[in-house]
Protein backbone atom coordinates (compact mmCIF):
# COMPACT_ATOMS: atom_id res chain seq x y z
CA UNK A 1 0.00 0.00 0.00
CA UNK A 2 1.27 3.78 -1.20
CA UNK A 3 1.77 6.22 1.85
CA UNK A 4 3.14 9.53 1.36
CA UNK A 5 5.00 10.61 4.07
CA UNK A 6 5.52 14.69 4.82
CA UNK A 7 7.23 16.76 6.67
CA UNK A 8 5.45 19.97 7.25
CA UNK A 9 6.29 23.17 7.90
CA UNK A 10 8.72 24.28 5.39
CA UNK A 11 8.37 27.33 2.85
CA UNK A 12 7.81 26.56 -0.82
CA UNK A 13 9.93 28.10 -3.16
CA UNK A 14 10.36 27.93 -7.30
CA UNK A 15 8.40 26.98 -9.68
CA UNK A 16 5.27 24.45 -10.05
CA UNK A 17 4.14 24.01 -13.68
CA UNK A 18 0.46 22.86 -14.39
CA UNK A 19 -0.34 19.62 -16.93
CA UNK A 20 -3.27 19.10 -18.61
CA UNK A 21 -6.79 19.23 -17.78
CA UNK A 22 -8.00 15.68 -16.42
CA UNK A 23 -11.69 16.28 -17.02
CA UNK A 24 -11.05 17.84 -20.20
CA UNK A 25 -9.05 15.08 -21.63
CA UNK A 26 -11.68 12.01 -19.90
CA UNK A 27 -14.01 13.70 -21.96
CA UNK A 28 -11.98 14.42 -25.07
CA UNK A 29 -10.48 10.36 -25.25
CA UNK A 30 -14.15 9.30 -25.92
CA UNK A 31 -14.43 12.12 -28.01
CA UNK A 32 -11.78 11.00 -30.48
CA UNK A 33 -13.75 8.30 -31.50
CA UNK A 34 -16.11 10.01 -33.38
CA UNK A 35 -13.80 10.66 -36.44
CA UNK A 36 -11.93 7.04 -37.78
CA UNK A 37 -9.49 9.34 -38.46
CA UNK A 38 -6.20 9.53 -36.66
CA UNK A 39 -6.29 12.36 -33.55
CA UNK A 40 -3.66 13.68 -31.91
CA UNK A 41 -4.11 15.19 -27.90
CA UNK A 42 -1.14 17.30 -26.83
CA UNK A 43 -0.86 17.92 -23.46
CA UNK A 44 -2.60 15.23 -21.56
CA UNK A 45 -1.72 14.46 -17.83
CA UNK A 46 -0.34 11.44 -16.92
CA UNK A 47 -2.75 10.08 -14.28
CA UNK A 48 -4.20 7.01 -13.31
CA UNK A 49 -7.85 8.25 -14.55
CA UNK A 50 -6.32 8.57 -17.94
CA UNK A 51 -4.93 5.13 -17.73
CA UNK A 52 -8.49 4.00 -17.16
CA UNK A 53 -9.92 5.36 -20.16
CA UNK A 54 -6.88 4.02 -22.30
CA UNK A 55 -7.58 0.86 -20.39
CA UNK A 56 -11.46 1.02 -22.01
CA UNK A 57 -10.30 1.82 -25.62
CA UNK A 58 -8.46 -1.46 -25.56
CA UNK A 59 -11.20 -2.85 -24.93
CA UNK A 60 -13.11 -1.41 -27.55
CA UNK A 61 -9.88 -2.56 -30.03
CA UNK A 62 -9.07 1.24 -30.46
CA UNK A 63 -4.77 1.32 -30.87
CA UNK A 64 -3.45 4.72 -29.29
CA UNK A 65 0.27 5.77 -27.94
CA UNK A 66 0.74 7.51 -25.17
CA UNK A 67 3.81 9.26 -24.76
CA UNK A 68 5.44 12.45 -22.98
CA UNK A 69 1.55 13.80 -22.66
CA UNK A 70 0.96 13.26 -26.39
CA UNK A 71 -1.72 10.59 -26.80
CA UNK A 72 -2.46 9.62 -30.71
CA UNK A 73 -5.67 7.89 -31.16
CA UNK A 74 -6.58 5.32 -34.03
CA UNK A 75 -10.44 4.02 -33.65
CA UNK A 76 -10.02 2.45 -37.48
CA UNK A 77 -11.16 -0.18 -36.31
CA UNK A 78 -13.23 0.28 -33.25
CA UNK A 79 -15.37 -2.56 -32.23
CA UNK A 80 -18.75 -2.23 -30.49
CA UNK A 81 -18.18 -4.16 -27.27
CA UNK A 82 -20.10 -4.79 -23.89
CA UNK A 83 -18.32 -2.51 -21.53
CA UNK A 84 -19.48 -4.01 -18.73
CA UNK A 85 -16.18 -4.98 -16.77
CA UNK A 86 -15.51 -3.91 -12.99
CA UNK A 87 -12.83 -1.60 -13.51
CA UNK A 88 -15.04 0.35 -16.09
CA UNK A 89 -17.36 1.48 -12.75
CA UNK A 90 -14.41 2.69 -11.23
CA UNK A 91 -14.14 6.06 -13.13
CA UNK A 92 -17.07 8.59 -13.45
CA UNK A 93 -15.85 9.62 -17.32
CA UNK A 94 -16.43 6.22 -18.27
CA UNK A 95 -19.93 7.47 -18.76
CA UNK A 96 -18.67 9.52 -21.89
CA UNK A 97 -18.80 6.29 -23.94
CA UNK A 98 -22.23 6.02 -23.96
CA UNK A 99 -22.91 9.19 -26.29
CA UNK A 100 -20.03 8.14 -27.76
CA UNK A 101 -20.75 4.76 -28.88
CA UNK A 102 -24.42 5.44 -29.27
CA UNK A 103 -23.09 8.13 -31.91
CA UNK A 104 -21.54 5.60 -33.98
CA UNK A 105 -22.91 2.17 -33.47
CA UNK A 106 -26.82 2.89 -32.92
CA UNK A 107 -26.63 1.04 -29.85
CA UNK A 108 -24.54 0.84 -26.30
CA UNK A 109 -24.02 -1.92 -23.61
CA UNK A 110 -22.49 -0.46 -20.16
CA UNK A 111 -21.62 -0.52 -16.66
CA UNK A 112 -22.67 2.57 -14.16
CA UNK A 113 -20.58 4.91 -13.87
CA UNK A 114 -18.67 5.32 -10.64
CA UNK A 115 -15.85 7.87 -9.32
CA UNK A 116 -14.73 9.28 -5.89
CA UNK A 117 -17.61 8.77 -3.32
CA UNK A 118 -18.31 12.36 -2.79
CA UNK A 119 -22.42 12.35 -2.89
CA UNK A 120 -25.15 10.62 -4.48
CA UNK A 121 -24.15 11.18 -8.22
CA UNK A 122 -27.10 9.85 -10.63
CA UNK A 123 -27.26 10.21 -14.49
CA UNK A 124 -30.69 11.35 -14.65
CA UNK A 125 -30.01 14.02 -16.64
CA UNK A 126 -27.67 12.23 -19.36
CA UNK A 127 -30.42 9.37 -19.52
CA UNK A 128 -33.81 11.81 -19.65
CA UNK A 129 -31.83 13.66 -22.30
CA UNK A 130 -30.96 10.42 -24.08
CA UNK A 131 -34.83 9.55 -24.10
CA UNK A 132 -35.73 12.57 -25.60
CA UNK A 133 -33.32 12.47 -28.32
CA UNK A 134 -35.64 8.76 -29.17
CA UNK A 135 -32.77 6.70 -27.57
CA UNK A 136 -34.52 3.53 -26.30
CA UNK A 137 -32.70 3.23 -22.05
CA UNK A 138 -33.03 0.07 -20.13
CA UNK A 139 -31.12 -0.67 -16.82
CA UNK A 140 -30.92 -3.90 -15.03
CA UNK A 141 -28.47 -4.78 -12.31
CA UNK A 142 -26.32 -1.70 -12.68
CA UNK A 143 -26.35 -2.35 -17.02
CA UNK A 144 -27.30 0.07 -18.69
CA UNK A 145 -29.03 -1.27 -22.81
CA UNK A 146 -29.53 1.88 -24.66
CA UNK A 147 -30.01 1.85 -28.45
CA UNK A 148 -32.29 3.44 -31.30
CA UNK A 149 -33.28 3.71 -34.66
CA UNK A 150 -33.34 7.19 -35.69
CA UNK A 151 -33.01 10.18 -33.19
CA UNK A 152 -35.62 13.23 -33.05
CA UNK A 153 -35.23 16.61 -33.38
CA UNK A 154 -35.65 17.92 -29.87
CA UNK A 155 -34.64 20.46 -27.14
CA UNK A 156 -33.73 19.31 -24.21
CA UNK A 157 -33.50 21.78 -21.26
CA UNK A 158 -31.20 20.22 -18.67
CA UNK A 159 -33.00 20.75 -15.06
CA UNK A 160 -29.19 21.88 -13.77
CA UNK A 161 -25.96 22.92 -15.99
CA UNK A 162 -24.13 19.63 -15.49
CA UNK A 163 -20.89 19.03 -16.81
CA UNK A 164 -21.46 15.25 -17.83
CA UNK A 165 -24.54 15.36 -18.79
CA UNK A 166 -24.09 18.14 -21.39
CA UNK A 167 -21.37 16.85 -22.67
CA UNK A 168 -22.33 13.35 -23.25
CA UNK A 169 -25.68 14.58 -25.09
CA UNK A 170 -23.62 16.57 -27.25
CA UNK A 171 -21.55 13.39 -28.10
CA UNK A 172 -24.52 11.61 -28.68
CA UNK A 173 -26.10 14.40 -31.60
CA UNK A 174 -23.25 15.34 -33.22
CA UNK A 175 -23.46 12.91 -35.98
CA UNK A 176 -26.31 12.89 -36.13
CA UNK A 177 -29.18 13.65 -39.19
CA UNK A 178 -30.89 15.76 -36.92
CA UNK A 179 -30.66 19.04 -35.54
CA UNK A 180 -30.81 19.11 -31.17
CA UNK A 181 -30.49 21.52 -29.22
CA UNK A 182 -29.71 21.72 -25.45
CA UNK A 183 -30.68 24.08 -23.03
CA UNK A 184 -28.90 25.01 -19.57
CA UNK A 185 -25.84 23.69 -20.42
CA UNK A 186 -22.84 23.96 -18.30
CA UNK A 187 -20.48 26.65 -18.94
CA UNK A 188 -17.35 24.72 -17.87
CA UNK A 189 -14.11 25.65 -19.52
CA UNK A 190 -13.96 21.81 -19.84
CA UNK A 191 -16.84 21.93 -21.90
CA UNK A 192 -16.08 24.11 -24.19
CA UNK A 193 -12.89 22.47 -24.80
CA UNK A 194 -15.08 19.41 -25.97
CA UNK A 195 -17.31 21.48 -27.92
CA UNK A 196 -13.54 23.26 -29.80
CA UNK A 197 -12.53 19.85 -30.37
CA UNK A 198 -15.69 18.27 -31.94
CA UNK A 199 -15.96 22.01 -34.20
CA UNK A 200 -12.28 21.29 -35.16
CA UNK A 201 -13.32 17.79 -36.19
CA UNK A 202 -15.68 19.57 -38.55
CA UNK A 203 -18.80 19.48 -36.34
CA UNK A 204 -21.59 21.77 -36.61
CA UNK A 205 -22.31 23.14 -32.99
CA UNK A 206 -23.52 26.84 -32.15
CA UNK A 207 -23.61 28.44 -29.26
CA UNK A 208 -26.52 30.64 -28.41
CA UNK A 209 -25.93 33.47 -25.60
CA UNK A 210 -24.36 31.91 -22.80
CA UNK A 211 -26.06 28.15 -22.00
CA UNK A 212 -27.71 26.87 -25.61
CA UNK A 213 -26.53 24.89 -28.21
CA UNK A 214 -27.79 24.06 -31.54
CA UNK A 215 -26.35 20.98 -32.55
CA UNK A 216 -26.51 19.96 -36.63
CA UNK A 217 -25.93 16.77 -37.34
CA UNK A 218 -22.68 15.87 -38.96
CA UNK A 219 -22.22 12.38 -40.80
CA UNK A 220 -18.64 12.46 -41.44
CA UNK A 221 -16.29 13.96 -38.77
CA UNK A 222 -12.20 14.06 -39.90
CA UNK A 223 -8.91 13.64 -37.84
CA UNK A 224 -7.22 16.63 -35.88
CA UNK A 225 -4.65 17.70 -33.66
CA UNK A 226 -6.02 19.54 -30.22
CA UNK A 227 -3.81 20.49 -27.31
CA UNK A 228 -5.96 20.55 -23.95
CA UNK A 229 -6.45 23.45 -21.55
CA UNK A 230 -4.47 23.18 -18.53
CA UNK A 231 -6.16 21.88 -15.34
CA UNK A 232 -7.55 25.19 -13.36
CA UNK A 233 -7.99 22.62 -10.58
CA UNK A 234 -4.62 21.60 -10.51
CA UNK A 235 -3.36 25.08 -10.86
CA UNK A 236 -6.16 26.42 -7.98
CA UNK A 237 -4.83 23.45 -5.66
CA UNK A 238 -0.99 24.79 -6.09
CA UNK A 239 -2.51 28.27 -5.90
CA UNK A 240 -4.18 27.50 -2.34
CA UNK A 241 -1.25 25.86 -0.99
CA UNK A 242 1.19 29.54 -2.37
CA UNK A 243 -1.37 31.20 -0.21
CA UNK A 244 -0.26 28.86 2.59
CA UNK A 245 3.26 28.48 2.23
CA UNK A 246 4.44 30.18 -0.75
CA UNK A 247 7.83 32.77 -0.25
CA UNK A 248 8.89 33.32 -4.20
CA UNK A 249 6.71 30.41 -4.93
CA UNK A 250 5.33 30.51 -8.86
CA UNK A 251 2.77 28.76 -10.47
CA UNK A 252 3.26 28.16 -13.89
CA UNK A 253 0.43 27.46 -16.60
CA UNK A 254 -2.53 29.55 -15.37
CA UNK A 255 -5.72 30.68 -17.23
CA UNK A 256 -6.74 33.65 -14.63
CA UNK A 257 -10.03 34.11 -16.33
CA UNK A 258 -10.37 30.01 -15.36
CA UNK A 259 -9.86 31.41 -11.93
CA UNK A 260 -11.35 34.30 -11.12
CA UNK A 261 -13.69 33.14 -8.48
CA UNK A 262 -10.79 31.67 -6.20
CA UNK A 263 -8.48 34.89 -6.77
CA UNK A 264 -11.37 36.84 -5.46
CA UNK A 265 -10.71 35.10 -2.35
CA UNK A 266 -7.20 34.88 -2.21
CA UNK A 267 -7.79 38.70 -2.69
CA UNK A 268 -10.13 38.84 0.34
CA UNK A 269 -8.07 36.76 2.86
CA UNK A 270 -4.79 39.09 1.84
CA UNK A 271 -2.93 36.74 0.23
CA UNK A 272 0.21 38.14 -1.32
CA UNK A 273 0.28 37.33 -4.94
CA UNK A 274 -0.03 38.81 -8.42
CA UNK A 275 -0.37 37.51 -11.76
CA UNK A 276 1.78 38.22 -15.22
CA UNK A 277 1.09 36.14 -18.62
CA UNK A 278 -0.08 32.80 -17.37
CA UNK A 279 2.22 32.69 -13.74
CA UNK A 280 1.12 33.19 -10.29
CA UNK A 281 3.58 34.58 -8.59
CA UNK A 282 3.09 34.41 -4.70
CA UNK A 283 4.70 35.46 -2.01
CA UNK A 284 5.08 35.24 1.77
CA UNK A 285 1.48 35.88 3.10
CA UNK A 286 -0.14 37.88 6.12
CA UNK A 287 -3.02 35.98 5.90
CA UNK A 288 -6.02 38.10 7.97
CA UNK A 289 -9.60 37.86 7.14
CA UNK A 290 -11.95 34.85 6.66
CA UNK A 291 -14.39 34.32 3.52
CA UNK A 292 -17.66 33.08 2.58
CA UNK A 293 -17.64 30.47 -0.26
CA UNK A 294 -20.48 29.04 -2.24
CA UNK A 295 -19.68 26.36 -5.10
CA UNK A 296 -21.39 26.94 -7.94
CA UNK A 297 -21.00 26.07 -11.51
CA UNK A 298 -18.57 28.42 -13.47
CA UNK A 299 -17.93 30.98 -13.74
CA UNK A 300 -18.24 30.54 -9.54
CA UNK A 301 -16.35 28.64 -6.70
CA UNK A 302 -15.94 24.97 -7.98
CA UNK A 303 -17.22 22.11 -5.66
CA UNK A 304 -13.71 20.82 -6.69
CA UNK A 305 -11.46 23.53 -5.06
CA UNK A 306 -13.81 23.34 -1.77
CA UNK A 307 -11.60 20.56 0.25
CA UNK A 308 -8.52 22.26 -0.42
CA UNK A 309 -10.18 25.75 0.55
CA UNK A 310 -10.61 24.15 3.84
CA UNK A 311 -7.36 24.16 4.91
CA UNK A 312 -6.82 27.75 4.17
CA UNK A 313 -9.66 28.69 6.41
CA UNK A 314 -8.16 26.84 9.35
CA UNK A 315 -5.70 29.42 9.40
CA UNK A 316 -7.69 32.97 8.73
CA UNK A 317 -8.76 34.54 11.64
CA UNK A 318 -12.58 34.09 12.48
CA UNK A 319 -15.11 31.94 10.71
CA UNK A 320 -15.20 31.51 7.67
CA UNK A 321 -18.07 29.39 5.88
CA UNK A 322 -18.61 27.02 2.80
CA UNK A 323 -21.68 26.59 1.30
CA UNK A 324 -20.64 23.04 -0.52
CA UNK A 325 -24.47 23.23 -3.24
CA UNK A 326 -22.69 20.53 -5.81
CA UNK A 327 -22.11 17.22 -3.46
CA UNK A 328 -24.06 16.48 -0.44
CA UNK A 329 -21.05 14.21 0.76
CA UNK A 330 -18.11 15.85 0.05
CA UNK A 331 -16.72 15.93 3.50
CA UNK A 332 -14.49 12.93 3.74
CA UNK A 333 -11.55 15.92 4.55
CA UNK A 334 -13.31 17.10 7.60
CA UNK A 335 -13.08 14.87 9.70
CA UNK A 336 -9.28 14.07 8.97
CA UNK A 337 -8.54 17.74 9.28
CA UNK A 338 -10.26 18.32 12.81
CA UNK A 339 -7.81 15.32 14.03
CA UNK A 340 -4.99 17.47 13.08
CA UNK A 341 -6.50 20.39 15.35
CA UNK A 342 -9.12 21.82 12.50
CA UNK A 343 -11.92 23.43 14.20
CA UNK A 344 -14.66 22.39 11.30
CA UNK A 345 -18.74 21.82 11.77
CA UNK A 346 -21.24 20.70 9.43
CA UNK A 347 -24.80 21.77 9.63
CA UNK A 348 -26.59 20.38 6.21
CA UNK A 349 -24.70 21.76 3.62
CA UNK A 350 -22.72 24.51 5.73
CA UNK A 351 -19.47 24.25 6.32
CA UNK A 352 -18.10 26.10 9.18
CA UNK A 353 -14.80 26.81 9.88
CA UNK A 354 -13.18 28.58 12.99
CA UNK A 355 -9.67 29.83 12.45
CA UNK A 356 -7.01 30.36 13.24
CA UNK A 357 -5.75 26.99 14.85
CA UNK A 358 -2.68 25.41 14.28
CA UNK A 359 -2.32 21.85 12.48
CA UNK A 360 -0.61 19.44 13.97
CA UNK A 361 0.90 16.43 11.94
CA UNK A 362 -1.32 13.15 12.26
CA UNK A 363 -1.62 9.36 10.66
CA UNK A 364 -4.27 10.70 7.94
CA UNK A 365 -6.49 9.29 5.44
CA UNK A 366 -8.14 10.60 1.76
CA UNK A 367 -11.24 8.98 0.78
CA UNK A 368 -11.52 11.05 -2.59
CA UNK A 369 -9.58 13.00 -4.78
CA UNK A 370 -9.66 16.97 -3.98
CA UNK A 371 -9.94 15.64 -0.41
CA UNK A 372 -6.97 14.17 -0.28
CA UNK A 373 -5.24 17.26 -2.16
CA UNK A 374 -6.65 18.52 1.17
CA UNK A 375 -5.12 16.22 3.44
CA UNK A 376 -1.48 17.16 1.37
CA UNK A 377 -1.85 20.88 1.90
CA UNK A 378 -2.47 20.40 5.58
CA UNK A 379 -0.10 17.97 6.22
CA UNK A 380 2.44 20.42 4.35
CA UNK A 381 1.01 23.11 6.36
CA UNK A 382 1.49 21.19 9.83
CA UNK A 383 4.76 20.76 11.73
CA UNK A 384 5.59 17.75 12.25
CA UNK A 385 5.53 14.22 10.01
CA UNK A 386 1.66 13.46 8.62
CA UNK A 387 1.27 9.90 6.86
CA UNK A 388 -1.42 10.13 4.48
CA UNK A 389 -3.19 7.07 3.27
CA UNK A 390 -5.21 6.51 0.13
CA UNK A 391 -2.56 7.96 -2.29
CA UNK A 392 -4.68 6.26 -5.22
CA UNK A 393 -6.98 8.57 -4.87
CA UNK A 394 -4.68 11.56 -5.23
CA UNK A 395 -2.93 9.96 -8.20
CA UNK A 396 -6.54 10.11 -10.20
CA UNK A 397 -6.15 13.84 -10.64
CA UNK A 398 -2.56 15.49 -9.68
CA UNK A 399 -0.04 14.35 -12.20
CA UNK A 400 3.82 13.90 -10.53
CA UNK A 401 2.72 15.45 -6.81
CA UNK A 402 5.62 14.22 -5.19
CA UNK A 403 8.21 15.48 -7.65
CA UNK A 404 5.87 19.08 -8.27
CA UNK A 405 6.14 19.43 -4.32
CA UNK A 406 9.97 17.86 -3.88
CA UNK A 407 11.26 20.22 -5.86
CA UNK A 408 9.83 23.35 -4.09
CA UNK A 409 11.48 22.57 -1.41
CA UNK A 410 8.97 20.35 0.43
CA UNK A 411 9.80 17.42 2.28
CA UNK A 412 7.71 14.34 1.17
CA UNK A 413 8.32 11.17 -0.01
CA UNK A 414 6.07 8.49 -1.09
CA UNK A 415 6.57 5.02 0.30
CA UNK A 416 5.33 1.68 -1.09
CA UNK A 417 5.02 -1.20 1.35
N1 LIG B 1 -26.56 15.63 -11.39
C1 LIG B 1 -27.78 14.98 -11.32
N2 LIG B 1 -28.13 14.20 -12.38
C2 LIG B 1 -27.32 14.05 -13.47
C3 LIG B 1 -26.09 14.71 -13.52
C4 LIG B 1 -25.73 15.51 -12.45
O1 LIG B 1 -28.52 15.09 -10.34
O2 LIG B 1 -27.70 13.32 -14.40
C5 LIG B 1 -26.16 16.50 -10.26
C6 LIG B 1 -24.93 15.92 -9.53
O3 LIG B 1 -25.30 14.97 -8.58
C7 LIG B 1 -24.31 17.16 -8.97
C8 LIG B 1 -24.59 18.23 -10.03
O4 LIG B 1 -25.70 17.74 -10.78
O5 LIG B 1 -24.99 17.53 -7.81
C9 LIG B 1 -23.44 18.52 -10.96
O6 LIG B 1 -22.95 17.34 -11.54
P1 LIG B 1 -22.19 17.31 -12.92
O7 LIG B 1 -22.93 16.41 -13.83
O8 LIG B 1 -21.89 18.69 -13.37
O9 LIG B 1 -20.84 16.60 -12.49
P2 LIG B 1 -20.07 15.44 -13.22
O10 LIG B 1 -20.16 15.61 -14.68
O11 LIG B 1 -20.46 14.13 -12.65
C10 LIG B 1 -17.81 16.74 -13.36
C11 LIG B 1 -16.41 16.48 -12.92
C12 LIG B 1 -16.31 16.63 -11.41
C13 LIG B 1 -16.79 18.02 -11.00
C14 LIG B 1 -18.20 18.28 -11.56
C15 LIG B 1 -18.71 19.67 -11.28
C16 LIG B 1 -15.60 14.92 -14.56
C17 LIG B 1 -15.18 13.54 -14.88
N3 LIG B 1 -16.01 15.14 -13.32
O12 LIG B 1 -18.59 15.73 -12.74
O13 LIG B 1 -14.95 16.49 -11.08
O14 LIG B 1 -16.83 18.11 -9.61
O15 LIG B 1 -18.21 18.05 -12.98
O16 LIG B 1 -17.87 20.62 -11.81
O17 LIG B 1 -15.53 15.81 -15.39
C18 LIG B 1 -13.09 16.03 -9.71
O18 LIG B 1 -12.37 16.30 -10.68
O19 LIG B 1 -12.65 15.87 -8.55
C19 LIG B 1 -14.53 15.91 -9.91
C20 LIG B 1 -15.34 15.34 -9.04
Amino acid sequence: MKKIIINGGKRLSGKIKIDGSKNAALALIPASLLTKDVVTLENVPDISDIHEMLDILNILNVSYEFIDNKLTIDSSRIINTPLIKKNIEKIRASYYFMGALLSLFQNVQIIAPGGCKIGNRPINYHLNGFRKMGINVNEMDNVFNMSYVILNNTTIKLPFPSVGATINLVLAAVKSDNIIIIDNISCEPEVNQVIDFLKSCGARIKKIGHNTLIIIGTAKLKGTTFKVMNDRIEAGTYCILAALLGDNLLIEGINKDHLNSLFTILDKVNADYFIKDNIAYFNKSNLNNPFEIETSPFPLFPTDLQQPICVLGSFLPGQSIIYENIYEDRIAHIKELNKMGADIKIFQNKIIINGRTPLFSNKLKAKDLRGGAALIIAALSAKGTSLIEGVNYIERGYPNIIQKLSNVGADIKMEDS
